[in-house]
Formats: C-alpha cells, sequence, structure tokens
C-alpha cells in the first residue's frame, strides 16, 4: 500500500485520542470513519466535540476550509461494524483502551475483514509484537503514538515490530506527514518510545523538587514555561547545546549524579490518587479547577497551545 493510495481511513476509538486523530486525518482530506463501542447519542456527542475544536482552529485561521467541509468526512460508526467498514479504509488506526487484549481482539477483528491495508495503533505503551502476537500479517501493522491534545500537538512517534515491512514504515510515516504532523521515527523500539523518556526524566526530577520543599508545583510550571519550555518549542535540546557550547555543558553534566534517580513515583502522588485528586477530570490535582468544567479548562489549555500551532507551522522545516 502507497501512500497515495490512501483515500479512506478509520480511527476505532473516539475517545480523548481518537477524536483528535479523527479531526486531523478529516483536515487532511480523508474520508475518515471514527468507530466508538458506545450507543449512537453518546457517538453523536464525540462528533460534536470534534466540531466544536475544528471551530476553534477556525478562530486562530488554523483551517484550510470550511468547518462544515471537514466535519462531513467524519463518519461516526459502532464497533460493531467493523467488519463491514475495515474493508473500505486503506489504513485504520487503533486508539482503544490501553488493554492489550481489547487490542489484539481489535487487530484480530480488522485482519479478518481486509487483508492488504495498513493497521496502526496508538497504544502509548505496548510494544507492536505483543499486539501482532497471532495474526497472520503481521508486516502491515506499525506504531503510531500520537501526543495528547492530539487535534493540536503536531509530533507523531512513529515504531513497529521486526516484522512490520519497510514499506509498512514508509507509507505510514508518508501518510502522517500528509496530515501535517512531523514525524519522527525510532531506530529501534525502547519502551516508554523517546517523548515519554523525555517527558519521564524531566517530571521525575521536578516531582523530587516538590517533595523536597525547594519549589511548590506552580513555581515548577512557571520555570519551565519561562525556560527550557520556551526555548524548546522553537530550539531543540541539541540545537540548544550547540548555542550553549558543549566545553560549558560538559561542566553542567557534573550534577547528574545529584538528581533523583527513583525507580518509582513518589509517595505524595500515590496519596493524591488515593482522595481523588487526579487533576483537571476530577477537578483537583495539582490545581483546583473545582469552580470550572471540565471542557471549560480543556478549552482555556487549547486557547494556549492553538497560537503556539500557528507558529510551528509557519517554521516547518526550520
Ligand atoms: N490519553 C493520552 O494522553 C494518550 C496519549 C498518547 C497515547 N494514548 C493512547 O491512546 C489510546 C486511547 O487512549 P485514550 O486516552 O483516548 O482513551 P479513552 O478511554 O479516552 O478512549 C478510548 C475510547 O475507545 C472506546 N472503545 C473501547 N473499546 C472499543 C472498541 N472495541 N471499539 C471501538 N471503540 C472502543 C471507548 O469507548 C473510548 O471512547 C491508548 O492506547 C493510549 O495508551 C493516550
Amino acid at each position: 500500500m502507497k501512500a497515495e493510495n490512501i483515500k479512506t481511513v478509520a480511527v476505532i476509538g473516539a475517545g480523548t485520542m481518537g477524536q483528535g486523530l479523527a479531526q486531523s486525518f478529516a483536515q487532511a482530506g480523508y474520508t475518515t470513519y471514527m468507530f466508538g463501542n458506545v450507543d449512537k447519542e453518546k457517538l453523536a456527542g464525540h462528533v460534536a466535540q470534534v466540531e466544536a475544536n475544528l471551530k476553534l482552529f477556525r478562530e486562530y485561521d488554523l483551517l484550510k476550509e470550511d468547518v462544515k467541509t471537514i466535519r462531513s468526512r467524519i463518519i461516526p460508526v459502532l464497533s460493531k461494524d467493523i467488519p463491514e467498514v475495515a474493508k473500505k479504509c486503506e489504513f485504520i488506526i487503533e486508539s482503544a483502551p490501553e488493554v492489550l487484549d481489547l487490542k489484539k481482539q481489535i487487530f484480530s477483528q480488522l485482519e479478518a475483514a481486509r487483508e492488504d491495508n495498513i493497521l496502526a495503533s496508538n497504544t502509548g505503551s505496548l510494544t507492536i509484537p505483543s499486539i501482532v502476537e497471532g495474526m497472520r500479517t503481521p508486516e502491515r501493522v506499525a506504531g503510531v503514538h500520537y501526543f495528547n491534545p492530539a487535534h493540536i500537538m503536531p509530533l507523531v512517534e512513529i515504531h513497529y515490530g521486526p516484522k512490520t515491512t519497510q514499506e509498512t514504515i514508509a507509507t505510514t510515516q508518508a501518510l502522517i506527514e500528509q496530515t501535517g504532523k512531523k514525524s519522527i521515527l525510532l531506530k529501534k523500539f525502547i519502551p516508554g518510545f523517546v517523548v515519554n523518556r523525555l517527558q519521564a526524566a524531566l517530571g521525575r526530577e521536578a516531582l523530587y523538587l516538590v517533595k523536597e520543599g525547594v519549589v511548590s508545583p506552580e513555581d515548577i510550571d512557571t520555570a519551565t514555561k519561562g525556560s527550557y519550555g520556551f526555548r524548546w518549542s522553537n530550539i531543540g535540546v541539541f540545537e540548544g547545546y550547540d548555542m550553549i557550547g558543549l566545553d560549558v555543558l560538559i561542566r553542567v553534566g557534573s550534577i547528574f549524579k545529584l538528581l533523583d534517580n527513583s525507580t518509582d513515583n513518589p509517595k505524595f502522588m500515590y496519596d493524591m490518587v488515593e482522595k481523588g485528586d487526579l487533576g483537571i477530570k476530577s477537578g483537583k490535582g495539582f490545581y483546583d479547577y473545582s469552580n470550572k468544567s471540565k471542557a471549560e479548562v480543556l478549552d482555556e489549555l487549547n486557547k494556549r497551545l492553538l497560537p503556539q500551532l500557528g507558529l510551528f507551522n509557519s517554521r516547518r522545516g526550520k
């Protein structure tokens, strides 16, 4: 399968991530089936959320077409129709909950429906070999890892298993780039892929600094947004290293041995989860959101990111 032959795609799972994936494919002109395992009413609600996100994109001048045209490319379908609808799709990405048995079951249905399309998983932590175990055609399965909020975040990480063919990988990468996302291709598999490992490394030290009472979570956020977070959007880690000078950096390396090396989350995080302080979804996490709805909070966060997306797109390739 070549990228130019892909006209119709499907996203299995219309949750937090799946809605963003569907928007991204529809924006790029693909007829996009969005599968949910809920009832038709709930599925319509998921499509309405995509439409609201598209309207926000329009406000920030991030759409090449009108909302209605893009929205009309998204066809909501129920998972019971996978055997019939999957036949029409040249590319299908699964974005169902992170449960291996569920993913394997979905891939087995997809494999039975059609033999020559590309199948992908948006898994955040599972390996492609574990997902394709027992499949007859593992060569057409790739890992395509998006970031939350998937309709905005421009990067996608592509990974694969030992049986995935070069053609599958090349077509998947070309398709993802066609949707306007940027991609990186892992040269070999590593648990956590690349971006989550980077996030975990920084996050572990941030949690340590809070646990030790050095700074508050608010201070960490002010520090990241005003320093490396600010720079990293436009000047990557290694571009920054070259800017600073390796002779200077090598001296900073002397603090490596002083950094936190915990292999588990700090206890206070477990205590927060035990109390029900899960973040935006429960109304309280490190911050208190109890005076706003989840939708309002997410909308505010989207609005902070969207100008950045415009800038990112304008600097493509730089
Ligand atoms: N949430 C994140 O930040 C994030 C980031 C990157 C990758 N991921 C990965 O994306 C995938 C989805 O995560 P999410 O956060 O969107 O989960 P979610 O729970 O928000 O969404 C999953 C959706 O799949 C639906 N579903 C369940 N079984 C189904 C089936 N058989 N057929 C069709 N739909 C089905 C559920 O109803 C739900 O709407 C996971 O593999 C996760 O690891 C998540």
